[in-house]
C-alpha cells in the first residue's frame, strides 16, 4: 500500500530501498526511532527476518524490484528522502553489477528527483572506483557517478565492512577459527580493514536522510574505531573467543579459483567480488567525513563479538 503525495504522513516519509536487508532494516529501525514514517521497498517484503534487528516493522512495506523502472515513480512518491541500500554480491542472468549498481540506481535517483524528493542517499562502499579492473568495484564507482549526475546533491555513504549479529564477516571468522585447526588467510593477511558496527552506519544514514548533518559534504566514509590487518583481525577475534588461531597464507589466485567454482552454489559463502575487495586496503580516507562528523561514536569489534555471542 503506497500513500498518495498529499497524505499528511508524507511530510515525514522516508523510503528505503533494500529496507529489509542487513543494513536496510537497521536504517528503517533508526528512522522509526526518530518518529519518521518509513516505507521499506524490496522484492520479498514478507520473507525477511525483520525481528533479527529490533523487531520494529516499517510503516509501509512495498514489493518492487529496483530493476523495474515502471514501478519506480510509485515507490518514491511523497518521500522527503530516498535511501538506496540494495545489494548485489553475485551476478545472476540479467542481474548484473552494471544493471543494479549503475543503471537501476541511477533510475531510482532520477525518479526521486522527478518526484521532488529533497535528499537521495546512496549506499556504496569504501574502495569504489569507476576505473577498477574488478567488475564489482568498477560498478560501485560508476554507480556513484551516475547517481550524482541523475540527482545533483545526492549523498554517497561508503561503509567499511559491516559487522553485527547475523553479519557475514565476523560471524564467519568466529565459526571458522573454532572449527579449523589452521585458518587460511586472504594472501599474506596484510590487507588493512576498519570494520564498522552496522547500527552505527544505520544511524549515520538516518541522520543524513533527515538532514541532521552540519557538513554538506557529498561523500561520507563510515568506518570503525580501529584499523586491523586481516591477520590481526582473525587473531583478535580468536582471542576474544578464547581460542587459539594458527593462520596460514593462501594466495589470492587460489581464492579466486575457489570463489569462481563455488559462488553459484545456493549456500556459497565466498564470491569473487569479496576476493577482489580483500586484495585492497579497506579503510576510511582521512580527508573525507565519516561517523565522527555526524556525531556518532563508533563501537569496536569487542562489543560486536559480545553481541554476536549473545545472539547465538
Ligand atoms: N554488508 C557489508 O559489509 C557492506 C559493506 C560495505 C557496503 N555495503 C553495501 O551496503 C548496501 C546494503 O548491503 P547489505 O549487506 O545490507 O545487503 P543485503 O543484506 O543483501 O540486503 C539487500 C536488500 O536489498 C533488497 N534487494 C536486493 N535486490 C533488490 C532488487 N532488485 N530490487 C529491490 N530490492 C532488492 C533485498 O531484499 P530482496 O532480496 O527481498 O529484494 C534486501 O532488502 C549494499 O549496497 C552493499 O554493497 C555492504
Amino acid at each position: 500500500m503506497i500513500n498518495q503525495p498529499n497524505d499528511p504522513a508524507d511530510e515525514n516519509l522516508v523510503t528505503v530501498f533494500g529496507g529489509t536487508g542487513f543494513l536496510g532494516r537497521r536504517i528503517v529501525s533508526s528512522l522509526l526511532d526518530k518518529a519518521v514514517v518509513v516505507r521499506a521497498v524490496s522484492r520479498h517484503p514478507h520473507k525477511t527476518k525483520l525481528d533479527n534487528a529490533s523487531g520494529k516493522r516499517p510503516s509501509q512495506q512495498v514489493e518492487a524490484d529496483i530493476m523495474d523502472p515502471s514501478s519506480m515513480a510509485a515507490t518514491v512518491v511523497g518521500s522527503r528522502a530516498v535511501v538506496n541500500a540494495v545489494s548485489l554480491y553475485v551476478e545472476h542472468g540479467e542481474q548484473t553489477f552494471e544493471r543494479v549498481h549503475v543503471e537501476a540506481a541511477a533510475d531510482l535517483a532520477a525518479a526521486s528527483r522527478d518526484a521532488g524528493v529533497e535528499r537521495f542517499i546512496q549506499i556504496s562502499g569504501i574502495g569504489s572506483n569507476a576505473r577498477s579492473l574488478s567488475p564489482y568495484i568498477r560498478a560501485r564507482g560508476r554507480g556513484e557517478e551516475a547517481i550524482k549526475a541523475a540527482f545533483p546533491g545526492a549523498v554517497i555513504v561508503r561503509p567499511a565492512v559491516m559487522t553485527g549479529p547475523d553479519d557475514a564477516f565476523i560471524t564467519t571468522i568466529a565459526r571458522l577459527v573454532r572449527l579449523l585447526p589452521i585458518y587460511p588467510l586472504f594472501g599474506d593477511g596484510s590487507t588493512r580493514l576498519q570494520p564498522v558496527y552496522v547500527e552505527d552506519v544505520a544511524e549515520a544514514v538516518s541522520r543524513l536522510a533527515l538532514g541532521q548533518n552540519s557538513t554538506d559534504a557529498s561523500i561520507f566514509e563510515c568506518a570503525g574505531p580501529r584499523i586491523y590487518s586481516y591477520r590481526e583481525l582473525v587473531r583478535e577475534i580468536a582471542m576474544q573467543l578464547n581460542v587459539r588461531a594458527r593462520t596460514v597464507p593462501v594466495p589470492f589466485a587460489v581464492w579466486t579459483i575457489l570463489a569462481t567454482a563455488t559462488e553459484f552454489l545456493p549456500a556459497a559463502s565466498l564470491a569473487r567480488n569479496q576476493v577482489d575487495l580483500m586484495r585492497l586496503d579497506n579503510v576510511a580516507a582521512k580527508d573525507l567525513p565519516g561517523l565522527e562528523e555526524l556525531g556518532i561514536q563508533s563501537r569496536g569489534i569487542e562489543d560486536v563479538i559480545r553481541m554476536i555471542e549473545h545472539a547465538a
